[in-house]
């Protein structure tokens, strides 16, 4: 069986990691039944440490093929990988075509192959802002309506769908658990100290922060209220920010000055070190406000809204949207240590196979 998975953006080299990683575990145990995975790198992010780094470190296979699209508005970008991966299509003729979460590259996939009638698999289906104005709810909505199986990560992915009629689509939906969560615990024992913070005593703690949302950095007045609140939280707490390219240059562009350490971005072995050792996190990523929980910390999310309902609701996670004082408030409230820890632990995310349970479907599904 073949299966061509396509990627392009820092999070699904991540989640695609654990899932190329079951698919050599199966073909080692069945040698007789293998599944002959190709990888296409549609290139949206390109420097070194948004995605080779990531190939080296996980062990993911190289691409089959990399198209080296990246930048550009969202219709030129989409519009280009869909034409390009149409032709690598064609060609390789696969089974099923494999796409994760809510990027351009997620959509152009899934369009590709289902214009040409090829199965597409979603993994981390279902989830939803119910904000349309976000790109990322416009990809994964119409990534799943046009797939022909979800692997939705949570329960309340699972709902989502319901409460849109999936029931009537014939399509099949799976519950598998995250492949998020897999991957950090198979990646937590090889965690890497990152050089670029060994000047810090980290000794009392420290605030590990991302931004690269859209909403917020191209937005001057909630950028602007975050570097202010980070600006502040700093001052009792060291903030240690891997920069996201879009948020350092958006930053240099409104002449915003983030006073805290500012690293380069860093790779997911380092990442998994700073997750274990911070004392909360500060982000509006969709996977690091996730990755906080699996770590048993706590999170200020910086936006509006979250797909990961779950962790607000458990009182492990708080919706700050940019809003600077009540970033800085619950921040402190952390901080004091005042809130209860009985929130983590529970198994939201599977048991860690999700992965292995994607495989499994696929190869029982050809
Ligand atoms: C994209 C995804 C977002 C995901 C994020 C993960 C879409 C619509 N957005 O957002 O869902 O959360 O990736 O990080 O698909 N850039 C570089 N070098 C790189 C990559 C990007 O300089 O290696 C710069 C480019 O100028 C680019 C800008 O960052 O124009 C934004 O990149 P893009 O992939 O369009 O969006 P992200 O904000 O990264
Ligand atoms: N990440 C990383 N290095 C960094 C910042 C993030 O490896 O410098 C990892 C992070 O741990 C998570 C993933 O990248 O696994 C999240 O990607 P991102 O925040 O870019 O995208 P999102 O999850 O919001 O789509």
């Amino acid at each position: 069986m073949k299966v061509l998975t396509v990627i392009g953006a820092r999070p699904q080299f991540i989640k695609a990691a654990t899932v190329s990683r079951a698919i050599k575990e199966h073909n080692e145990e069945n040698p007789d039944r293998t599944i002959n995975e190709i990888i296409v790198h549609t290139g949206q992010h390109y420097d070194m440490n948004m995605s080779d780094i990531f190939f080296e470190e996980m062990d993911i296979p190289k691409p089959g093929y990399s198209l080296g699209i990246g930048g550009g508005t969202h219709g030129a970008m989409t519009g280009q990988q869909l034409e390009q991966i149409e032709k690598v299509l064609l060609k390789e003729q696969p089974d099923w075509v494999l796409v994760y979460g809510d990027t351009n590259s997620t959509l152009a996939g899934a369009l590709a192959a289902s214009k040409l009638h090829i199965k597409v698999a979603h993994v981390e289906a279902g989830l939803r802002s119910f904000n349309m104005k976000m790109p990322e709810e416009q990809n994964r909505i119409l990534t799943d309506r046009i797939s022909s199986a979800l692997f939705c990560p949570t329960q309340t992915a699972v709902k989502n769908l319901e409460a849109e009629g999936y029931s009537n689509f014939g399509i099949d939906i799976n519950i598998v658990g995250d492949v998020m969560y897999d991957a950090a615990l198979f990646y937590t024992e090889r965690a890497v100290k990152p050089s670029s913070i060994d000047d810090l005593d980290l000794s009392d703690g420290f605030v590990l922060s991302t931004i690269h949302r859209a909403e917020n950095t191209d937005d001057r007045d909630r950028l602007s209220e975050i570097v202010s609140a980070l600006n502040q939280l700093h001052l009792e707490r060291p903030v240690v920010m891997p920069l996201h390219p879009r948020t350092k240059k958006k930053l240099e562009e409104f002449g915003l000055k983030l006073n805290v350490k500012l690293i380069d971005p860093i790779g997911y072995l380092e990442m998994v070190y700073l997750l274990a050792r911070c004392t909360f996190v500060a982000s509006d990523s969709g996977g690091v406000q996730k990755e906080a929980y699996f770590f048993n910390k706590h999170c200020l999310v910086l936006r509006d809204e979250t797909e990961w309902v779950e962790l607000v609701d458990n009182g492990s996670n708080f919706i700050v949207g940019t809003n600077k004082e009540l970033i800085t408030s619950k921040g402190e409230e952390i901080l004091r240590k005042e809130l209860p820890g009985s929130c983590f632990g529970q198994n939201l995310y599977g048991t860690g196979d999700a992965a292995k349970q994607v495989v499994a479907f696929l190869n029982n599904k050809k």
